[in-house]
């Protein structure tokens, strides 16, 4: 199916926060780069006419994207609405109508995944899945078994090749760029293996709470909103060996290979945090136990990467929002008597900025043999490009491309690898907004050298 582009889109939850943040703007992107001229068919349940949703998709393209008025006119023109009840087969028939001649449709479900089954069986029996292709928000599932349940009711009606799971981090060029920068430069394959590194660091911060969606995170927390999805697929990119060609499944291989070789997390390697005042955010349990907080210890047990100890921490109202990584290398031996050298290391950030440095000891030039640290910066750039990763992924999920879209046994991978301490009762230690999370942190996952906190400047 790869190869020949979708002819029509319909995406579900049409009226819900997704659309509005990054939906929209992604199809008006889209318009604007000559990549989106079929019907676009939004579904939702909320008394909605079409104007309506054409003026929300304007005022949503105001806010994220700014206007091209052209784009925004061919745009208005494709959209379609179809107002119904995902459990009423009316919806559907109104859809397969909306889908006139299409027959190569692209179902993109950014609804709850406990409607996936229905709404997916609904478009079968509508005869709306024949030639098409499905898209499937996050999160899939809530632990091993319901996603292997979500697997077995998609794979009834779709093939795997149909099937685009998203995680947007995916779709964020710097997440894709550690591939590309590791596999075009051999300096750096020289040093990427156990014989050189000691440890990895990789931090996801965030300075701002729930933002909100205080119910929806209730329900899922940071494990399971960014670790196993955002996070794992980082890692993956860190640590996978090069593709043996660079079609999806190759490189998809090389993914699902390092996830095997990841053994579960026990909860001794995990530290779970709340951030004060979290309980009294709207839509959050009183006295809930999830962690906005995390940060665990594992370990990937291959050839190139066993022994070496990865750290991934990640939290809501820390310090900054930052996303990095920081390889660090084994301490050098000491040689200089009045020099006892730094650990050299990577540093590459994913956001705000897009930065590639390594870290270095060199002589002050002010002091007979005293060490001075320094950062060689590979590359870097401010990094504006936050918007098009949805863009980006549902142009490719058209043109049936799922290279940035995670596989069935990627997904079932992910999932066992966390499963055990998400079925754990651990404590969940409270920190105060705007630190690096509890103070419990380091005395239970802690990197050699300790956690090094990313700084934003500007
Ligand atoms: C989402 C999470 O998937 O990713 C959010 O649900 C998180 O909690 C967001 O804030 C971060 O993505 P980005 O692209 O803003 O870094």
């Amino acid at each position: 199916m790869s190869g020949l582009r979708s002819d029509a889109l319909v995406f579900f939850g049409a009226t819900g926060d997704l659309a509005y943040k990054k939906i929209f703007p992604s199809l008006h992107a889209m318009v604007k780069h000559g990549n989106l001229n079929v019907p676009v068919i939004g579904v939702a349940k909320s008394g909605w006419s079409l104007e309506q949703l054409r003026a929300r998709a304007r005022e949503s393209i105001e806010k994220h994207d700014g206007l091209d008025a052209g784009a925004f006119d061919t745009l208005s023109g494709l959209l379609r609405y179809v107002d119904g009840d995902y459990n009423d087969a009316a919806t559907y028939q109104a859809i397969r109508k909306e889908l006139g001649a299409a027959i190569r449709p692209v179902h993109y479900l950014a609804i709850p995944p406990a409607l996936f089954g229905t709404v997916i069986e609904q478009l079968a029996r509508a005869g709306c899945t024949n030639g098409a292709r499905v898209i499937l928000e996050k999160p899939f599932g809530r632990d091993l078994s319901s996603a292997q349940a979500l697997n077995h009711i998609l794979l009834k009606t779709f093939t795997e090749e149909a099937i685009f799971r998203i995680d947007h981090y995916l779709g964020k060029r710097p997440v894709h760029n550690m591939v590309f920068f590791r596999f075009t430069n051999a300096l750096l394959e020289s040093f990427w293996n156990r014989n050189h590194v000691e440890s990895v660091q990789i931090t996801m911060a965030e300075n701002f709470g729930v933002q909100g969606r205080g119910a929806l995170y209730d329900q899922v927390g940071a494990i399971r909103d960014v670790v196993q999805n955002h996070l794992f697929q980082v890692l993956t990119n860190l640590t996978m060996e090069p593709p043996v060609r660079t079609d999806s499944e190759s490189v998809r291989d090389e993914k699902v290979k390092v996830l095997k070789a990841i053994s579960p997390i026990e909860a001794t390697n995990l530290v779970r945090g709340q951030f004060r005042g979290y309980c009294t955010e709207a839509g959050v349990a009183s006295g809930s136990q999830v962690e906005t907080f995390v940060a665990l210890r594992l370990e990937v047990n291959s050839w190139r990467w066993q022994g070496v100890p990865f750290y991934i921490r990640a939290g809501k109202a820390l310090p900054v929002t930052c996303t990095e990584i920081l390889v660090r290398l084994r301490r050098p031996p000491t040689v200089f008597s009045t020099c006892n050298p730094q650990r050299n290391y990577f540093r590459f950030r994913i956001s705000p900025d897009i930065t590639g440095a390594f870290g270095l000891t060199v002589n002050d030039p002010e002091d007979k043999m005293v060490g001075q640290q320094i950062e060689l910066l590979a590359t870097r750039h401010p990094g504006a490009e936050q918007a098009d990763a949805y863009e980006r992924l549902l142009d490719d999920a058209m043109q049936g491309d799922a290279t940035l879209f995670a596989r069935q046994d990627y997904m079932e991978e992910a999932w066992r690898i966390i499963d055990p301490i998400l079925k754990t009762t651990t404590p969940v230690y409270e920190y105060e907004p705007g630190t690096w999370g509890p103070t419990e942190l380091d005395q239970r996952v802690m990197p050699p050298g300790g956690w090094q906190n990313p700084v934003v400047t500007g």
